[in-house]
């Protein structure tokens, strides 16, 4: 008796792991929900996104509340003075990118950012620091849109707004994360009287467990909770941001805020290994790099080549400074300029990057022309903090968003009497041909600013999908580890079957062609696989940058489409990343 239940309870093991609900090694589990999920880098954040889906809210209302909430409860880069990319995917089969990146003002020029000797403008009035580095934000639009469009209808504008309102009036307390973000950012902070008043106790600091209230922010979302998204855009709100630009040099204005337009965009389509990968097209570098990358790889068996091994990082490394390459040359605003899509996507041309590999050896980035040869003008920029959110309900639509203020905290820049804190997107354009933007990328005339213009990104939201059934929802901030973040945890799933806490938990590796340096996560890579990618010849270092050792933060949810049981995987690399699951009886009606 008592050896057949030890063999029941064996089976039964081996069928979760199977299914893919045990982590393979010792780790954290995913959290589960039957009826919906949100993954989000701040507890608020996820909970009001879950409100609404218990309220009976699809994945698209509890993705926009999410987002406004964001923007009280993780100033850092949940934003309404910033814009991004909705990824969306519905039950019945088709797919939408929202694009509410920011544009360039009407008063924008190629030059904005150079001193009349040709030198970039360092400091205040530079393309990130400051009232001069913004670009008209798009967030509200953008969420209003995704409301409208593919919202269910059972809930209100105000209901949708109404958690960011109270989190703004009532308070929220502050984590020891968010505690020590502002205090990281004090130098930036310190520079706008209004961001010091509000974001640094006027010198003082917040300690873990205060009360962050936002009144200037409530009274903000109230506007638009009541007069809709258009207030944003036309109204006092409008009128404030606007009047504070006048007067402190800002290049914003009333008619550049009541002209912007959401864009909504075709998502890329490709495959890899029997899975469909829609991701983000132009003005994401993203999308385009990523099946860029996966057609490179699926020549090759990387299951075999196993997890952590110099191999297999040394494969993805040589994809991945290709793709950047080609990003680095022909990528901008499709609106703006020609990008050749169809050319780099196509799949004879990505049977040429790779000739050259050579399992023993790195390629030198300077030695790789550009694939396509000369084709109209130039390249991309990046940012520093961004933030990414994975919703999905039990019907089977998700979101899949990824929005910013670009730096942390982003200009350093409040709007005196709104509470919004503002980004510095500009910096996301060619600012100085061939010079490194703030994430170090050359960037090229493709990317030039231009009034109207959106500048490229790298962020990357994206949905797999598996005989037309979607599997995975995921996207990360980390500016052009963007890509490389998606990419590797795609990869866990698909080629090494990892359940999604693990896929996301595994280190990471970076490579973005120029510099010609692989980075990797501190204790990410043991010591003798760093020593066999340095025989093969590539620079290898320890990741350095704002953000730690660490690399992205990839707020996954993986979808069982046979039990619709969905798995969400916060990512441990912020510390106040939060899944929560719907669990528990069904909501009355979806
Ligand atoms: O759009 C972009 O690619 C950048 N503005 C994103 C910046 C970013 O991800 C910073 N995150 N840590």
């Amino acid at each position: 008796m008592k050896s057949l239940r030890i063999a029941v309870r064996s089976l039964c093991l081996l069928a979760l792991i199977v299914a893919g609900s045990l982590p393979l090694c010792a780790q954290r589990l995913a959290v589960e929900g039957m009826h919906g999920m949100v993954v989000s880098a701040q507890q608020f954040g996820s909970e009001a996104g879950v409100e609404i889906l218990k309220r009976g809210g699809n994945a698209i209302d509890a993705a926009v509340a999410t987002g406004f909430a964001l923007a009280v409860t993780y100033p850092v880069a949940g934003n309404l003075g910033g814009g991004g990319f909705m990824l969306v995917h519905l039950a019945d089969g088709r797919d939408f990118a929202i694009d509410y990146r920011e544009t360039a003002p009407a008063a924008a020029t190629a030059t904005m950012y150079l001193s009349p000797n040709g030198q970039p403008i360092a400091g205040p009035g530079s393309s990130t620091l400051g009232w001069r580095a913004s670009g008209i934000p798009g967030t509200v639009a953008g969420l209003a849109y995704a409301w409208e469009h593919y919202g269910s209808g059972k809930i209100s504008w105000a209901d949708i707004v109404e958690p960011a309102r109270r989190l703004a009036e009532e308070g929220f307390p502050l984590s020891q994360g968010a505690v020590a973000s502002l205090r990281g950012a004090a130098r930036l902070l310190e520079q706008d009287s209004e961001s010091r008043r509000i974001f640094l106790k006027d010198g003082r600091f917040y300690a873990a467990g205060e009360i962050l209230r936002q009144p200037e922010l409530a009274a903000t979302l109230a506007r638009i909770q009541q007069l809709g998204a258009r207030e944003f855009y036309e109204g006092e709100t409008a009128a404030r941001l606007a009047d504070a630009m006048a007067a402190h040099g800002g290049p914003l204005t009333r008619a550049d805020l009541a002209g912007y337009r959401v864009m909504v965009r075709e998502p890329l389509r490709g495959s890899y290994r029997g899975h469909e990968i829609v991701t983000m097209p132009p003005p994401s570098s993203g999308g385009i790099a990523l099946l860029q990358m996966f057609a490179m790889l699926e020549p090759y068996d990387i299951a075999a080549l196993g997890h952590r091994s110099a191999a297999r990082y040394h494969l993805f490394a040589e994809a991945m400074r290709r793709a950047f390459r080609d990003r680095a040359e022909y990528l901008g605003d499709p609106d703006v300029v020609a990008v050749p899509v169809a050319r780099l996507l196509d799949r004879d041309y990505l049977t040429r990057p790779m000739t050259d590999f050579d399992p023993q050896h790195a390629t030198s980035s300077r030695n790789l022309a550009p694939g396509l040869g000369p084709v109209a003008s130039l390249p991309l920029p990046e940012s520093k903090e961004t933030t990414h959110f994975s919703v999905t309900d039990a019907a089977g639509n998700a979101v899949s968003n990824t929005y910013t203020l670009n730096g942390s905290y982003g200009s350093g820049v409040t709007i005196p009497g709104v509470g919004i804190l503002m980004n510095n997107e500009m910096d996301d354009f060619t600012t100085a041909a061939g010079r490194p933007n703030a994430y170090g990328l050359i960037q090229g005339s493709a990317n030039a600013i231009a009034p109207g213009k959106r500048p490229l990104s790298s962020m990357t939201p994206t949905f797999v999908l598996k005989n037309g059934r979607l599997i995975l929802v995921t996207g990360s901030p980390g500016g052009p580890t963007i890509i490389n973040t998606v990419l590797q945890v795609v990869s866990n799933v698909v080629d090494l079957r990892m359940p999604a806490m693990q896929a996301v938990e595994e280190p990471r590796i970076h490579h973005q062609w120029l510099p010609d340096v692989l980075t990797y996560e501190r204790y990410g890579i043991s010591a003798d696989t760093v020593a066999a990618l340095r025989t093969r010849g590539h620079r290898v270092e320890e990741r350095a940058s704002y953000e730690g050792a660490y690399q992205g933060a990839a707020s996954t949810i993986a979808v069982d489409p046979e039990t619709g049981l969905q798995r969400g995987a916060a990512d441990p690399r912020r510390p106040d990343a939060l899944a929560v699951g719907f669990d528990g009886p069904a909501p009355s009606a979806r």
